[in-house]
Order: structure tokens, then C-alpha cells, then sequence
């Protein structure tokens, strides 16, 4: 039962293909690096000590994708292939829709023609929009505020008008929360170019002098310290939700939405407070306007894939921030080395 992996070099993906190796399951990866690296290859191998198959291919191109379902006996899908930048995508709207939806769009066709019938889509809770009230369930009322959330629900949509039409197409729509941490190897994680849009990535170049201050963006907010609350998620246990979904679509098929979050709410100060506290070092930040289109509060209402999946998170704030710092002094010892 091989499962198809698009985007398995980066930061979700790979660690999922991790949990994937670690259970046994057969995996090939697609990946055209456009925002991962060829190192992740030898770093998920030196985790697992297991085999799997790779493709460097752009999967909008149909020959190329083609070639992997010809070469593969292909049971099931997990599709993390994106671009994931709410702010790039303002600014380059045509590369967010052409790349998310045709790399969808070119997948699903080849799914068809080669009878693949088992599907796990990436989604995210940026398709919650401004939520009215908290936390959020998967019943809550959809819409978007940029071209990166609008194709995320326009692909969500297209998944559930597929399995209308044929009653035999498993699809479980994972919408994840905040992915922060990294694998306890300190080998894989979340390393972006250039200066992070995210949290996270952003406090752990603060934290090793590689940017000098966090901006807090507003403490005006109605939260507990005034600073924006999300629920952060551990990237491990992200990954292990793409299991037991898999499994789930297996056993009941059609559609199935998940929300994939702790259920508990973070502030932007408790975050720093946490990472600096666990990791002994200094995180200086000033506070700044807040961001244009943030929204004060978003966590997660996890109880349907508590209870439908039998998942639950294992890692709390402190473990997200050791792991994220651990793989941030690696990332810089590997660099060194290198030179
Ligand atoms: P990532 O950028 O680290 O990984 C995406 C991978 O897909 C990269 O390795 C990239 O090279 C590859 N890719 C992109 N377009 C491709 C194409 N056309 N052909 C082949 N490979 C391609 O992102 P991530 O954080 O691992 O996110 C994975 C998925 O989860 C994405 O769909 C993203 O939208 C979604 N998501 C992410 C977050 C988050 O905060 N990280 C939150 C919610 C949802
Ligand atoms: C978290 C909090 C900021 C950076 C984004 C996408 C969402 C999903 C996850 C893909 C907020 C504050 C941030 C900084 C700060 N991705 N912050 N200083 O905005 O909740 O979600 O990533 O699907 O779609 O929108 O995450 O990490 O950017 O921000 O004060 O330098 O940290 O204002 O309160 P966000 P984030």
C-alpha cells in the first residue's frame, strides 16, 4: 500500500513521512524544492533508517506526475504541495492560485485515471476567517481575506463536489492550527528563507542573535495580555493526525473535516515567556502597530478528531519551544560545518 506524499521535503511533510516510515508504510515523495531542501532527503533517512522513493518533479506538470502513478502501485495520497505565504500571496495572487490549485487539480486527475481512491488534503484554519465566537468547530461558517485562504477553500469545495459525484473517493480536509516544534532529532523542522512571516521561526532568530528584536504586533487586543492568541500545535503531532486519518478514511469512507489543534490559546508574550524561560535565553521585542488583517483570537475546538480518530496532542508549549530552539542550534552547527 503505497502513499503518495507531495511536498514530503518540507516542514509538515517531512515529518509526516517520518511518522509514516517509523509505522512501516511505503512511502514516495514528490518535491520540486521550491521551498525545501535536498538535505531533508539524507535527514529523514538518518531518522528512520527506512527506504522510500523520490521524484523531484513540479507536480503542475501532468507528463511528469504521471510518471510516478505509471511507476507506482498507489493506494492513497497525502497532499501538502502549497504555497503557504499569506503575505506573498497578496502580493502574487496568480502564482498562489495557479501553483495550489492546477498541482490539485493535475492530482486528482491522475487519481482518476489511475483508480487512486484515498485522499488527505492539507487545509488550514485560516479558512475560519474571523471567527464570532471560540473556539472553533468544523461546522463554523467559512470564508476567506486573502488569494492563499481562498484557494485553500476553493480546493476544499472541489474535494466535496468529487465525492458528490462518486461515492467510492475517500477525502479527509485536515485544517491545522498554528505548526510550530520540530522532530526531537533536532534534524528536520521549519527553517524559512529569508526573514520569517511566522511566530515561531521569527523568535528562534531572535533567540540566536540572527535578528536583533521581535515585533509584537499590538498588545490592544481583547486577550489576556493584550497580544494576539492562536493555538500552536506540535509538528509531530500534526503529523501523526495525517495517520489516523488515513486509517479513518480506510475504514469509513467519504468525507471526513478535522480540526487539527490543542484547543488551547496562546498569547504572542506567552509564547516568548515560555521559549525563553525553557531555553534560558533572551528574547527582546518592542511592541509595534498590530498587523493588517490579524484577528485577536483563534484556537481550536479538537474534540471531533479527539473522538473520530482516537488522536490527541502529546506536546505542550514548553516541548514546542525546546524542540524549535534545538533545531535552530543544529540548522547553525550544520551550516558551520559545512563552511
Ligand atoms: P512547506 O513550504 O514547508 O512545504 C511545502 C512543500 O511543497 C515544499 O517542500 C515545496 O517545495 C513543495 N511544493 C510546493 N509547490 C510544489 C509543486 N508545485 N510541486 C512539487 N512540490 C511543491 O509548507 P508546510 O508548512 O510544510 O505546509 C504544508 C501544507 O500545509 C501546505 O499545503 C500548507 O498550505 C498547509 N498549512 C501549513 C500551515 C503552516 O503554518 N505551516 C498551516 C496550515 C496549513
Ligand atoms: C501568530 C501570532 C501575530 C509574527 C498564519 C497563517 C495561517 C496559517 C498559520 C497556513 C499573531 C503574532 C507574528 C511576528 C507577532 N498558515 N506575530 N510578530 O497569522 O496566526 O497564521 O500561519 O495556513 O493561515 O495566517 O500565524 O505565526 O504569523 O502569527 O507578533 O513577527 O503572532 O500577530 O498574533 P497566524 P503567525
Amino acid at each position: 500500500m503505497m502513499i503518495l506524499v507531495t511536498g514530503g521535503c518540507g516542514y509538515i511533510g517531512s515529518h509526516t513521512v517520518v511518522e509514516l516510515l517509523d509505522d512501516n508504510r511505503d512511502v514516495v515523495i514528490v518535491d520540486n524544492f521550491s521551498n525545501s531542501s535536498p538535505n531533508v532527503l539524507d535527514s529523514i533517512k538518518e531518522i528512520t533508517d527506512k527506504d522510500f522513493r523520490f521524484y523531484k518533479i513540479d507536480i503542475t506538470n501532468e507528463n511528469d506526475l504521471e510518471v510516478v502513478f505509471k511507476e507506482n502501485k498507489i493506494n492513497s495520497v497525502i497532499h501538502f504541495a502549497a504555497l503557504k505565504a499569506v503575505g506573498e500571496s497578496v502580493e502574487k495572487p496568480l502564482e498562489y492560485y495557479y501553483n495550489n490549485l492546477n498541482s490539485t487539480l493535475v492530482l486528482l486527475k491522475l487519481m482518476k485515471k489511475y483508480n487512486v481512491k484515498n485522499f488527505v488534503f492539507s487545509s488550514s484554519a485560516t479558512v475560519y476567517g474571523s471567527p464570532k465566537t471560540l473556539p472553533i468547530n468544523e461546522d463554523f461558517p467559512l470564508s476567506t481575506t486573502n488569494p492563499y485562504g481562498a484557494s485553500k477553500l476553493i480546493i476544499e469545495n472541489i474535494l466535496k463536489d468529487i465525492c458528490k459525484a462518486d461515492s467510492s473517493f475517500n477525502v479527509a480536509i485536515l485544517r491545522y492550527f498554528n505548526p510550530v516544534g520540530a522532530h526531537k532529532s533536532g534534524l528536520i523542522g521549519e527553517n524559512p528563507n529569508g526573514i520569517p512571516n511566522n511566530l515561531m521561526p521569527y523568535i528562534t532568530k531572535v533567540s540566536i542573535g540572527e535578528l536583533p528584536f521581535l515585533n509584537v504586533y499590538g498588545n490592544d487586543y481583547d486577550t489576556n495580555d493584550g497580544t494576539g492568541v492562536r493555538d500552536y500545535i506540535h509538528v509531530l503531532d500534526l503529523a501523526n493526525g495525517h495517520l489516523k486519518a488515513l486509517d479513518k478514511i480506510h475504514t469509513s469512507p467519504g468525507l471526513v473535516i478535522y480540526n487539527l489543534g490543542t484547543g488551547n490559546g496562546y498569547s504572542v508574550l506567552d509564547l516568548v515567556n515560555t521559549y525563553s524561560k525553557v531555553n534560558n535565553v533572551d528574547i527582546p521585542y518592542k511592541i509595534v502597530e498590530r498587523r493588517a488583517g490579524d484577528i485577536a483570537k483563534c484556537f481550536a475546538d479538537p474534540t471531533k478528531a479527539n473522538k473520530e480518530l482516537n488522536w490527541s496532542c502529546k506536546y505542550n508549549l514548553e516541548d514546542m519551544c525546546k524542540d524549535s530552539y534545538t533545531f535552530q542550534l543544529n540548522s547553525i552547527s550544520n551550516a558551520l560545518s559545512v563552511d
